[in-house]
């Protein structure tokens, strides 16, 4: 009797220690539909929501930040931007970040972080010289956000 109760004790902790393992795991681009599926990635999710907040990512990547002096809620972040930069090229926007990482698991995103080089005004350098462990940060917050709203506008090469 003992003995089944031990097993049964066993077998339960196997069972939610694979479920959690799986979830902290998790490297797909599989929906996270809710805040639990994140639980073991929280620490991580806490570091990305500082460093796009130091690092201005949201001056660009968010409509209205800029003007709002950074009054966004937190929802709205990273969905990207109409707004037009001009430049000697044409004129870019700041995409929306929140469907576009759903494209790329966690080692796709640091690898193409890594390597991106886009168009002014965007400041690739510094995605280039972040850290894995930065990146991957960056990439969770993201992720736990959401996809929300709509791509922004294509990039409109100068016409002459
Ligand atoms: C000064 C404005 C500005 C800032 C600050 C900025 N970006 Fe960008 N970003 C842009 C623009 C504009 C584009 C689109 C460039 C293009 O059309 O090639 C872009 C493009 C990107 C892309 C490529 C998107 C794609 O569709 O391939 C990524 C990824 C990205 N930004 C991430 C970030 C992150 C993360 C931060 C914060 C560290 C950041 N950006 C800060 C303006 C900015």
């Amino acid at each position: 009797m003992k003995f089944k109760l031990f097993c049964l004790v066993v077998t339960s902790f196997a069972v939610f220690g694979f479920f959690f393992w799986d979830s902290a795991q998790s490297d797909t681009t599989k929906p996270m539909k809710n805040k639990t599926d994140f639980y073991f990635k929280m620490g991580l999710v806490k570091e990305g929501r500082r460093l796009v907040k130091r690092l201005g990512c949201n001056d660009c990547h968010t409509a209205g930040y800029l003007k709002l002096k950074g009054k966004v809620p937190e929802k709205k972040w990273l969905t990207g931007d109409t707004f037009g930069w001009r430049g000697p090229l044409g004129t870019s926007y700041g995409s929306n970040l929140r469907l576009l990482i759903n494209n790329y698991t966690e080692n796709e995103w640091i690898k193409m972080a890594k390597t991106l080089k886009s168009r002014p005004p965007m400041p690739h350098a510094i995605l280039n010289a972040m850290s894995d462990e930065d990146l991957r940060a960056v990439y969770w917050f993201i992720r736990y956000l959401g996809p929300s709203g709509k791509p922004a506008p294509d990039f409109k090469p100068l016409t002459k």
